[in-house]
C-alpha cells in the first residue's frame, strides 16, 4: 500500500486524484496534520483513508504504517514558502528536517525502504548556467532550499547505509489546478504569484506587488519555470514505477524549460481574465534567485514523462479554481 504525507495539501491532493484515476482498483493512505492542508481536499473519493497525524510522531507513524501494511511513502508534507523560511528558519528546519527524520525512524522500524520525495529547484541557489540540470551544484540561497537539500542528503545516506530506494523530484514552480474544479491551490496566507495576481484581478487585493524590477533579466523581473500541478502529479506516477524497478537513489528536475517573468505572468493573467490587474513595485524579496528554469531531459528520458499544460492553461485552470473555490 502507498502512503502520502501532506496528502491534504496542494500538490499531495492532486497526486492522490491522479493516482486514483489511473489505478481504479487501488486505495491510498493520506496523512496530514491539517495545519496547512484541507480535509475538503480529500473528500472526492472514498478510496482515500485519511489519518490526521504529525509525520514527526514516530510512534503514531509506526502504528499507521503497520495498520495499512505500507510499502512506499510519497512524501509531500513540508513548510514551503521561500520568503517565510527566511524569517522563520527554525520552523523550516523543524518541520522539513527534524519531522522528516522522525518519520524515517518509523520507516526503519517498519522496514519501509521506498520513498518518493518532494524536493525543489530552490536547492540549486543562483544558477551557474541555464537551464538547470540535475548535476548543477546545489548551493541554496534560502532556508527552504537548505532544508530540502538536507533531506536529499539524508536520503542518499539511507540509500547507501540501509539500501533505501528513493526518488527526489525537484519541482520548479507548481501552479494551476485540476480541471474538475474540485481541488486547487489554497494557502493561508497565500504568497504564490499566480493566486495573488488572480485575487488582485477579482478585487480581493488592491495591487499585485512586484518584488524587484532590476534583476538581470530582459524586463527586470524574476523568471521562473511554472509547471502545472497535474504534470507534477503524472511525474510522481511515473516515478513510482521507476522506484520499484531501480533500487537506488535518483533525482529528477520537474519543469517545462520555459521561463516566464513576473510581468509575463501578469500579462497572461490579464489575457485570460480580461480584467485589469494593478501592480506596484516593491523591493526584492530576500532569497529570490533571478532566474530558475529547468532542464528536464532526464525525467523525459528515464521516466518517459512529458508535460501537457502550457502557461495559458495553467492560468486558465487556476482562474477557474479561484472563481469557484471550495476551500
Ligand atoms: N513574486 C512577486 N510578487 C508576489 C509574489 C511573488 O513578485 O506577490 C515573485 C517572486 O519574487 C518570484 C516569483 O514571483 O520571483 C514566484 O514567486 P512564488 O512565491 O510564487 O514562488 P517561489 O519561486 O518563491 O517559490 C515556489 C515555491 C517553492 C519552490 C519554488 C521553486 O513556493 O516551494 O517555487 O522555484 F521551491
Amino acid at each position: 500500500m502507498n502512503l502520502v504525507t501532506g496528502g491534504a495539501g496542494y500538490i499531495g491532493s492532486h497526486f492522490i486524484k491522479a493516482f486514483l484515476d489511473v489505478f481504479q482498483d487501488d486505495n491510498i493512505i493520506a496523512v496530514d496534520n491539517l495545519t496547512e492542508g484541507h480535509a475538503s481536499a480529500l473528500s472526492f473519493s472514498n478510496r482515500i483513508h485519511f489519518e490526521q497525524e504529525d509525520i514527526g510522531n514516530t510512534e503514531a507513524m509506526v502504528r499507521i504504517f503497520r495498520k495499512y501494511d505500507i510499502k512506499t511513502i510519497i512524501h509531500f508534507a513540508a513548510s514551503c514558502y521561500v520568503g517565510d523560511s527566511q524569517i522563520n528558519p527554525a520552523k523550516y528546519f523543524h518541520n522539513n528536517c527534524i519531522q522528516t527524520l522522525n518519520m524515517f525512524k518509523a520507516m526503519e522500524i517498519c522496514g519501509i525502504r521506498q520513498i518518493l520525495f518532494s524536493s525543489t529547484c530552490a536547492t540549486y541557489g543562483n544558477p551557474q548556467y541555464l537551464p538547470l540540470n540535475e548535476v548543477h551544484p546545489q548551493q541554496p540561497i534560502n532556508v527552504y532550499g537548505s532544508t530540502k537539500l538536507m533531506t536529499e542528503q539524508a536520503l542518499r545516506a539511507y540509500s547507501i547505509a540501509q539500501g533505501w530506494s528513493y526518488v527526489a523530484l525537484r519541482y520548479f514552480n507548481a501552479s494551476g489546478a485540476d480541471e474538475s474544479g474540485i481541488i486547487g491551490e489554497s494557502h493561508d496566507p497565500e504568497t504564490h504569484l499566480i493566486p495573488l495576481i488572480l485575487k488582485t484581478a477579482l478585487g480581493k487585493r488592491k495591487a499585485l506587488q512586484i518584488f524587484g524590477n532590476d534583476y538581470e533579466t530582459p524586463d527586470g523581473t524574476c523568471i521562473r519555470d511554472y509547471i502545472h500541478v497535474n504534470d507534477l502529479a503524472s511525474a510522481h506516477i511515473a516515478a513510482l514505477s521507476y522506484l520499484r524497478n531501480h533500487p537506488r537513489g535518483e533525482s529528477f528536475n520537474l519543469g517545462t524549460t520555459n521561463g516566464s517573468s513576473v510581468l509575463e505572468v501578469i500579462n497572461m493573467c490579464k489575457k485570460v481574465t480580461g480584467l485589469d490587474i494593478p501592480v506596484e513595485y516593491v523591493p526584492k524579496r530576500p532569497g529570490d534567485p533571478p532566474v530558475l528554469v529547468a532542464n528536464a531531459d532526464k525525467a523525459r528520458e528515464l521516466l518517459g514523462w512529458k508535460t501537457s499544460y502550457d502557461m495559458q492553461s495553467i492560468v486558465q485552470t487556476a482562474w477557474h479554481w479561484e472563481q469557484n473555490r471550495r476551500y
